[in-house]
């Protein structure tokens, strides 16, 4: 395996007058050059946290307390040495160089992450000036071609558009070039397809994979949408609560799942071989992050609650011969 990037015991947490939550509470998984990594799990379980936590841009009232982030970076000579992201300073030279040129994120909202006031053709521009050592002109003919990239009509014509003239689908394409623009070795997405319509969104999601398998990226796939990451991932990380629960290959976790957690949010996924008037939802909610739970942080809502002993025992990830790793107690002797 090559791995990309290796984040350890990975602690955001937001410092609040309600108290503390732990936004990211000991987080582990790896990523391998070139492959897809979908982060699953429902809103408010620590997905975006990590993914800012990774490229440095979580702000106050959020620090990272602790853990490792080792990025694998590789020379001109292409030699290759990990680098704990979690020990330079955010805003020093060497996280802007790694921020937006080895390691590109795309939002949710594209729009917002668009500036309102300069044409699209400057951002993009700008971004490969930054990140690349070429002229002025050269930057214009490369951004002119990473439009082209993603499938935007009349390039040259749209570098001079503000993103409020596109529609949300272009304004996403345009971010995706941007990312792209200075061949990242690894693409956070944290739910690039969300605010789409469906016909834009499997556009997009053809492109980052027509992307990805070209230019041989990696891409850390975060999304509430199982379907999705059955189409795109290689490898699958279920978040809930800030934990990681369960980590596997994507075609292990989707046929034989092993946290009830994983379980049940497969069983929420519509399904083509049954009629169903409506979907199977996870019981409950996502409980608040201020009064943490004893035990396991999912049992109030699991299928298979043993009491006295989910309410009591943190459970500790455990290796499964498979390479599955999951933290569930039904897996210890503590099981009956
Ligand atoms: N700006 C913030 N201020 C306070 N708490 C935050 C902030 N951003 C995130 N959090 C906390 O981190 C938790 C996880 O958030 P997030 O990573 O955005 O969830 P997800 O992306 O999985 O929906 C939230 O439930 C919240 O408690
Ligand atoms: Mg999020």
């Amino acid at each position: 395996m090559d791995t990309l990037l290796e984040v350890k015991n990975l602690q955001t947490y937001f410092f609040m007058a309600e108290g503390v939550a732990k936004a990211v509470d000991s987080a582990t998984f790896s990523i391998q050059r070139g492959q897809v990594l979908g982060v699953v799990g429902e809103s408010g379980c620590g997905k975006s946290v990590t993914a800012r936590s990774i490229m440095r841009m979580v702000r106050p009232p959020g620090h990272t307390v602790d853990g490792e982030i080792l990025y694998t970076q590789t020379d001109e000579a292409g030699q290759s040495a990990p680098v704990d992201l979690l020990q330079l300073p955010a805003t020093g030279p060497e996280m802007r160089s790694i921020r937006g040129g080895e390691i590109a994120m795309i939002f949710q909202e594209p729009r917002a992450s668009l500036s309102p006031v300069h044409r699209i053709g400057d951002q993009i521009t700008e971004n490969i000036l930054l990140h690349q050592d070429v002229s002025p002109s050269e930057a214009k003919e490369i951004a002119i071609e990473m439009l082209q990239q993603v499938n935007i009509p009349l390039a040259d014509q749209r570098m001079n558009a503000y993103a409020h003239q596109l529609s949300g689908g272009m304004c996403q394409r345009v971010m995706i070039a941007m990312a792209l623009s200075c061949h990242p070795s690894l693409l956070i997405a944290d739910e690039p397809t969300t605010a789409l319509d469906v016909t834009t969104e499997a556009q997009i999601l053809e492109l980052m994979q027509a992307l990805q398998a070209n230019l041989n990226m990696a891409i850390m796939f975060i999304t509430h949408d199982l379907g999705i990451i059955a189409d795109m991932a290689d490898e699958v990380t279920v978040m809930y609560l800030g934990r990681v629960v369960e980590r596997g290959s994507a075609s292990d976790i989707f046929r034989d799942p092993k946290h009830p957690y994983t379980t049940a949010l497969l069983e929420s996924l519509p399904r083509m071989d049954q009629k169903r008037e409506w979907l199977q939802t996870i019981r409950g909610v996502v409980p608040d992050p201020y009064s943490p739970l004893n035990g396991c942080p999912f049992h109030p809502r699991c299928a298979h609650f043993m009491p006295g002993i989910c309410n009591e025992i943190v459970p500790q990830p455990i290796n499964l011969e498979d390479g599955r790793e999951v933290r569930c107690l039904l897996y210890t002797e503590h099981a009956v």
